[in-house]
This record gives structure tokens, C-alpha cells and sequence, in this order.
């Protein structure tokens, strides 16, 4: 489909966001690279430009064809768009060190197409979501100035006669309430866009391209059980049937509780005949013998992901011209950065590695591979999920990492006790953080009381300079002081119990409503603890949008008190923690 709405990537966390919440209203949008030329976007109905961190003023900072803004075609800036537009018109950028992050109240001085409907609002002011560095403080000649706040004298502005407008804040977010309904004003007001787009209805168009694909030859899959490759498989097993459509699935021993039987049954019923479960589980403990680093576990795990694929595309004779590679890669996945993003992680990192394994990379280099998912979001993925008949309890699981708990099952080699400190105690058991682009590997702050506000958290972790974390103390077996960090490995024992107390947690989640309120719930186990005790377990509930950032959710205290009190009662468990902490400082994952 030829989009309607380019959205030009100057390198933020958002653009993929702006995009989504455009083809929310129906209409199909797609991101470009920021420098896209102008002649490759003729027939757009408009072009919106992206956030991103950089300054107009930094040397290779993200730019656009400036033929853009002179075609007619309808053009949207957004906080860096918003200030390239400025910048490339002659108006003037104010460059900031401090910057503004947060909530902000705009209030808009001129009525305008893309305010329609919302200065008509009692209100005097808007809440907006602002996060920038620098900021407009001329329009270009022939701009309105359409907005401000107090802190921004150019919060809005445009040129209603060529149909040019930005805005500093981020209408793409939740926190901007008014932000839906300012994207339609563009979109529909401004662009005269019309509907095209919905997703549910693509599976057949969907089905007819993967037949087209495949032609003579059947697919293979290596599934997970998350939304992405179910969804991707059961469109290929519906366009094929059954006989011309494999999948199979490691069981690496590192997954929760009653996964892989939860993979086969749900397999069955989708009605899948070639379907193999490989029991790599003594493979993947035998090489994870005594590693506690955290970089080792998961160099070790996807090391191993690779000789078990490898093994099995060789074996099973997957490697002949008869058969292609099936992925569920989602549109997100195929798209390269324009910009300075602050790094996709190491989720796409490890998948990397998985499929550099050279069986795979030569079905990749012969074009032998069909990703029939590579055109929409996570949320359309279910919506087709949804469409095809998928349980839901299928479609809206939490994400699941590839290393499975080996990274929430943590390691170490020494012996240590809690330090106390005028906070609480510093527990040395270190995990992962991030700031900035960098990662941190520190121990934790644990503290007794939780602070009434989300600042004061963030204040306790960000004021001490030798963690990353701060945990609430919900429940321990003796007093913090008395318990002792010891050695401890990723053993088939751990991981079972590991196994129990997230599959408890994950129960009275799901009974308590609590699950389908959050984003992920990682559930953690750190070797403290006493010698009949040695291990215990920190909830770490999530919300978040794509994993990038997220906030710590506390816990409704009657579920909490509930998955205390079984908790207590696993084998070989002696307290439980909340982590509290935001990402950054820290990351959702302990490893
Ligand atoms: P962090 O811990 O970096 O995690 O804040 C961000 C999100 O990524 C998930 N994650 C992974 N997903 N393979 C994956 O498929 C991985 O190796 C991996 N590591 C982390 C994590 O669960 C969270 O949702």
C-alpha cells in the first residue's frame, strides 16, 4: 500500500508512536529516513517530521529535504520537526542546555485548523507532554505564532496558506490528552486524508501474498509462543495448510512454568501437524555451569540458540530449495534509524545473533525467507491475532525475553552481607542499569518504608552514586542485616524454584486483574539469603510503551499481601522485595 502519511524519522524514541497512533484513525502511514528526497514522497497526502535528540545547530544533526516545504503538500513538525521547520525557514532557534521534560499547560492564542474542536474547550490551558532541549522563539516570516506556555513562546505555529504547522510538545503521547484529536485535525482537517487502513482486514491480502511467495515451496518456522511468530505462523499454516507449514520450538530450560506444554497445546489447535518441540534443556544447563556474569549467560545462550538451530535446519533437510524461512518480524524490526536513537537494546541485539547463525543467513542472502508481519504494529498484530480466532491468552501476553529467567535468575561468586546505610541497607548483589547511553552493573538500595511520592524514589536512587536500584522490603525471614549474599549459580534447583514463585506471582496477577493493568512483570531471584533460605524474590511490575522506558507500578496491596504469604512458603525462600525504580536509572531486567 502506498501510505498516505510519511512520517520522517529525525531520530526519536516517538516516531514509530506518531505512526501508530496515525493509522489509529484509519489512515496507512509508514516512517521514512528524515532525508528521504522530496521527489520520493510526491503523492503523500502530508508528511509529518519526528522528535529526536539532537540540536538543529549540531554538526549532522537529522535534516530534510527542503523541497518539502515548498511542494503544497501538508507538512507537520514535531518538537525537533517543529524546530527544523523554524531553522530551515528562516526562524530562529534558541539553542537549551537545561531543557523541559514533563507535563506542561499550553494555551492557544489563535485558533487553527489543528486546534479545531479543542479551544472550544472551557478550559483555558491544555495539558501537553513537553521533552525538549531547545526551543523557537521567532517563527519563520509568515508564520502565526498559534500556541504558547510559559516556558515556550512559540509552543505552536503554522502557515494555514501553505499548510505548515509544528508544535514543540508531543501530541503522539498519552500525557497529551488533546493529542488525538490534534493528529485527526492534521490528518483529516488539514491533509484531507480519508480511511484506508485497518489491519483485521489485511488477512486475506495477507494470505494471497504469502501463496504468492512461496509458490511451490513450504515454510519453516523456529516459534517462541509470543504474538509475533504465532501470529506470522498461523497465517503462513492457513495460506498452505498444514503439511507445507513446520515450526519448531526449543525448549532451552530456561522458560516459566508450563510453557512448553502451553506452546504444543495451543499449536494443536490451531490445527498445526508438523510440529516439533526440541528438548535443548541439559545442552543449555551444561553450558551455563558456574557462569555469573551477566554478558556471559546471554553470549552463552544465544551461542547456543545458534548450534541447536543449526543442527536442526541441517538435520531436518530445511536447507533444500523446497523450503523457506518463516520470521515474525513486526514493522518496527525492519526499519533502520535515521537519527541518534539511543540504542535498541539488547532485545535486538540477541536477535541478531540468532539469526546469524549461517544456515539462516543463507536463506536470508538467497531471499528464502517470507515475513508476512513486517508491515504492521504489535498492536495490529493482535487485532489479526484477534482476527483469526487466537486465545487471548495468547495475544496478550507480556513480552518474554529470549534468554528466558537465566536473566532473572542473578549469579555471583562471593560472599557479602547488606551494608546498612542512613537509607536502609545496600544489598551487594549488583544488576544492570542504564543512564544515559551507558550501562551500569551496581548493587541495590533497599529500604524499609516506600516514599509517598515517585520524586523522592527517583531522589533516594539518583543520590547515591554506588547503586542503580532502590527496593521496598516487603517481607524477609530474619532481619535484612542477618542475611548474606553467597555464592550462587544458574542450577536446575534455582531455576525450578524461580519457576514456582513466578508461576505464584503470575496467578494471583492474572486473578487479581492486576496483570492486564501492566505491561511486563519480570520476577526476580537474587542468591540472599540464609543457608536453609538462600535465595530471595523481587517483583519488578512494569508499565511502559515499546520497553524503552517504563515506571515501577506498586503492587494493589491485597495481591501483594496474597503473593507474600505463598511466596514465604516456597522451599528455600527468605524474603521478598518491590524494585521501585524507574527506567532509567534502571532497566527493566536484573540479569
Ligand atoms: P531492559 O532490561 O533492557 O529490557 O530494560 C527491555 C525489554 O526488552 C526485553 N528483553 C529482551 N527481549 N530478547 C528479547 O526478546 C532479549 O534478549 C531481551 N532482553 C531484554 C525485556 O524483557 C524488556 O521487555
Amino acid at each position: 500500500m502506498t501510505p498516505q502519511i510519511t512520517v520522517l524519522d529525525a531520530g526519536g524514541q516517538y516516531c514509530h508512536l506518531i505512526a501508530r497512533k496515525v493509522r489509529e484513525l484509519g489512515v496507512y502511514a509508514e516512517v521514512a529516513a528524515s532525508e528521504t528526497p522530496a521527489s520520493a514522497l510526491a503523492g503523500r497526502k502530508g508528511i509529518i517530521i519526528s522528535g529526536g535528540p539532537s540540536s538543529v545547530y549540531d554538526a549532522g544533526s537529522p535534516t530534510i529535504d527542503r523541497a518539502l516545504l515548498g511542494m503544497g503538500i501538508p507538512v507537520f513538525g514535531i518538537c525537533y520537526g517543529h524546530q527544523l521547520i523554524a531553522h530551515l525557514l528562516d526562524g530562529s532557534v534558541q539553542k537549551g542546555d537545561q531543557g523541559e521534560y514533563g507535563f506542561a499547560r499550553v494555551e492557544i492564542t489563535r485558533p487553527a485548523h489543528i486546534f479545531a474542536g479543542i479551544e472550544r474547550n472551557q478550559q483555558a490551558t491544555h495539558q501537553v507532554w513537553m521533552s525538549h532541549r531547545d526551543l523557537v522563539v521567532t517563527p519563520p516570516p509568515g508564520f502565526d505564532v498559534m500556541a504558547v506556555t510559559s516556558t515556550c513562546p512559540v509552543a505552536a505555529m503554522g502557515s494555514p496558506s501553505r499548510r505548515l504547522y509544528g508544535v514543540q510538545f508531543h501530541p503522539e503521547v498519552a500525557h497529551t490528552p488533546s493529542g488525538q484529536a490534534i493528529l485527526s485535525n492534521f490528518v483529516f482537517g488539514v491533509c484531507g486524508c480519508t480511511k484506508d487502513w485497518d489491519p483485521a482486514g489485511q488477512v486475506l491480502a495477507v494470505e494471497q501474498h504469502i501463496r504468492e511467495a512461496a509458490g511451490e515451496r513450504n515454510i519453516f518456522f523456529f516459534v517462541s509462543g509470543g504474538v509475533d511468530s504465532t501470529v506470522a505462523y498461523t497465517l503462513c499454516l492457513r495460506a498452505l495448510g498444514p503439511e507445507r507449514v513446520h515450526g519448531t520450538y526449543v525448549d532451552t530450560g530456561m522458560m516459566r512454568e508450563g510453557e512448553t506444554e502451553f506452546v504444543r497445546q495451543h499449536f494443536a489447535a490451531l490445527g498445526a501437524r508438523a510440529f516439533f518441540v526440541e528438548d535443548a534443556r541439559e545442552r543449555f544447563l551444561a553450558a551455563l555451569q558456574g557462569v555469573t556474569g551477566p554478558e556471559e549467560k546471554r553470549h552463552i545462550i544465544g551461542e547456543k540458540f545458534v548450534e541447536v538451530q543449526q543442527r536442526i535446519l541441517e538435520s531436518e533437510h530445511y536447507l533444500d530449495g523446497q523450503w523457506i524461512l518463516g520470521q515474525g518480524t513486526i514493522y518496527p524490526d525492519t526499519i533502520e534509524s535515521g537519527g541518534a536513537q539511543a540504542g535498541k537494546g539488547k532485545a535486538d541485539l540477541i536477535k541478531t545473533h540468532h539469526n546469524r547463525v549461517a544456515g539462516i543467513q543463507k536463506l536470508i542472502d538467497e531471499g528464502r525467507i517470507i515475513e508476512p508481519l513486517s508491515s504492521f504494529y504489535k498492536d495490529e498484530v493482535r487485532a489479526i491475532g484477534r482476527e483469526l480466532g487466537l486465545a487471548p491468552e495468547l495475544l496478550d501476553r507480556h513480552p518474554f525475553p529470549g534468554p528466558g529467567l537465566a536473566i532473572r535468575c542473578l549469579c555471583t561468586d562471593s560472599h557479602a552481607k547488606p551494608q546498612r546505610v542512613e537509607e536502609g541497607w545496600i544489598i551487594p548483589v549488583s544488576s544492570v542499569g542504564v543512564q544515559g547511553d551507558s550501562r551500569t552493573y551496581r548493587p541495590v538500595l533497599a529500604i524499609a518504608d516506600v516514599p509517598a511520592s515517585e520524586d523522592e524514589i527517583a531522589e533516594l536512587t539518583n543520590r547515591r552514586r554506588d547503586v542503580n536500584r532502590t527496593v521496598s522490603v516487603v517481607k524477609t525471614c530474619r532481619p535484612v542485616g542477618e542475611l548474606e549474599v553467597h555464592p550462587a549459580h544458574l542450577t536446575a534447583a534455582r531455576l525450578d524454584r524461580l519457576r514456582r514463585v513466578d508461576a505464584i506471582v503470575r496467578r494471583i496477577s492474572g486473578e487479581s486483574g492486576f496483570d492486564a493493568t501492566i505491561w511486563q512483570f519480570p520476577v526476580v531471584l537474587i542468591p540472599l539469603g540464609t543457608p536453609d533460605r538462600p535465595d530471595c524474590v523481587v517483583l519488578r511490575p512494569i508499565d511502559s510503551v515499546d520497553g524503552m522506558t517504563a515506571r515501577a507500578v506498586r503492587i494493589p496491596q491485597g495481591a501483594l499481601d496474597q503473593m507474600t504469604r505463598e511466596l514465604m512458603q516456597v522451599e528455600g525462600v527468605a524474603g521478598v522485595f518491590c524494585d521501585l525504580t524507574n527506567k532509567p536509572p534502571a532497566t527493566i531486567e536484573w540479569e
